[in-house]
């Protein structure tokens, strides 16, 4: 069996920034103006107001002051209220894959390789922007990479299942150098017109390279991966290829994202911990050789108690750092974005754990050690 290690990570956030403020003042706009357009219907209880939102509960409720996005104007417009991108020609690269090229290269980079040297492309992440080809053909094409190239989808905890694949691809001697993509347009897919969801998510992409141990110094051995799943209805995002053949696209269309907030927030805040726990026994892992765990940014609260039952400790910013106040839930690049931002003062010899969790449910947990 060959040892896998993380050799860089990289992550990339577009310059847009939006505040809580600046949200809220255009939610807000969207439902006066809907609630004076129907007030009648709505006197009448045929139709439902819209209520208001505000700054102060989504700081409270969640921990997020603003989010990088990738296009501005269109999600504040009350209008369209999504990001407005511009149709491309086929010729051209995707959209997708040119926002997870960002921070493959930054990847590539630290690494001090080129695109030649990797053997493996993964796009792990919450959705692709077209049923095929695969947008990692794509990228593997734009960096000259060969081997394979393929796309998997675990909405937030993606990059974990692609690290746990990587892990067994690489260990079991089908790979020498994966990289692994999660370029993540969440902003495409929320609904800014709903209160309770229009805050939750930003748009960044992060890559992984992980490769086979060859002896050289550096990176990060991988000790173990783990993946579980529980399925849930609670957090869905319901629109695909199906639509056309149900008629159920709406002529004025709209993408659709549901969540139970509070129910998702119950059941992961259960099952994420019990995951990471299962990968840490292993191992042989005890909480007490664990120095730090990079969570998935979703809800700060959600920080708290899951890094709580991962460390038996209280969670400290040293301990189980956050990215939520800057970027919002970024899906299944905000893990390895917090690894990234939130490892050069590890120790070599210390011990972290990523644990990512999301709709499905699914989670994904991996542990780390700081190589020489
Ligand atoms: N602005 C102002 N008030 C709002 C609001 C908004 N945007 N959204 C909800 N409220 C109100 C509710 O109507 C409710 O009012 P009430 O008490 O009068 O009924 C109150 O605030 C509390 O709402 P609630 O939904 O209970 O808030 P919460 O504390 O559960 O927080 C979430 C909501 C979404 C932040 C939280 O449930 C959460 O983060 N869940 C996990 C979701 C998630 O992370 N999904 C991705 C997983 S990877």
């Amino acid at each position: 069996m060959q040892n896998s290690l993380i050799r860089s990570t990289g992550y990339w956030v577009p310059p847009n920034v939006i505040t809580n403020d600046e949200l809220v003042a255009s939610y807000n706009a969207y439902a006066t103006r809907f609630n004076s357009r129907h007030a009648d219907a709505i006197a009448a209880g045929e139709a439902e107001a819209v209520p208001l939102s505000s700054s102060e509960f989504i700081r409270n409720a969640s921990g997020i002051e603003r989010r990088h996005v990738y296009e501005k104007t269109g999600i504040l417009d009350i209008d369209s209220m999504v990001p407005r991108i511009p149709p491309r020609p086929i010729e051209a690269v995707s959209v997708q894959a040119e926002f997870a090229l960002k921070s493959v290269q930054i990847a590539l980079d630290k690494a001090g390789y080129e695109g030649s040297d990797i053997d493996g492309v993964i796009v792990a992440s919450s959705a692709q922007q077209r049923n095929f080809p695969a947008v990692s053909c794509e990228i593997q094409e734009a960096i000259g990479a060969s081997g394979f190239a393929f796309d998997m989808t675990m909405a937030c905890a993606a990059a974990l299942y692609g690290l746990n694949l990587a892990n067994g691809l690489i260990r079991s001697g089908q790979a020498k150098r994966i990289l692994i993509c999660s370029p993540e347009l969440m902003t495409c897919i929320n609904v800014h017109s709903r209160r309770e969801v229009h805050f939750i998510f930003g748009d960044a992409s992060a890559a992984m390279i992980v490769e086979a141990d060859d002896g050289r110094p550096g990176g990060w051995d991988v000790l173990g991966t783990h993946t579980e799943n529980k399925w849930s209805s609670a957090l869905r995002s319901d629109y695909g290829f199906i639509n056309v053949a149900e008629q159920s696209v709406d002529p004025a269309f709209a993408p659709h994202l549901d969540q139970d907030g509070h129910k998702v927030f119950k059941d992961v805040v259960g099952f994420a911990p019990k995951v990471a726990r299962r990968m840490m026994q292993q191992i042989d892992l005890t909480p007490e050789d664990v120095r730090r765990t990079w969570l998935h940014q979703a809800n700060i609260r959600m920080v708290d108690m899951i890094a709580k039952r991962i460390l038996e400790r209280d969670r400290t910013h040293e301990n189980a750092p956050s990215i939520l106040h800057e970027y919002g839930n970024t899906s299944s690049s905000s893990v390895v974005m917090n690894f990234d931002m939130h490892s050069d003062d590890m120790d070599v010899g210390e011990t972290g754990v990523m644990c990512a969790f999301g709709a499905g449910y699914g989670v994904g947990a991996a542990a780390v050690r700081k190589r020489a």
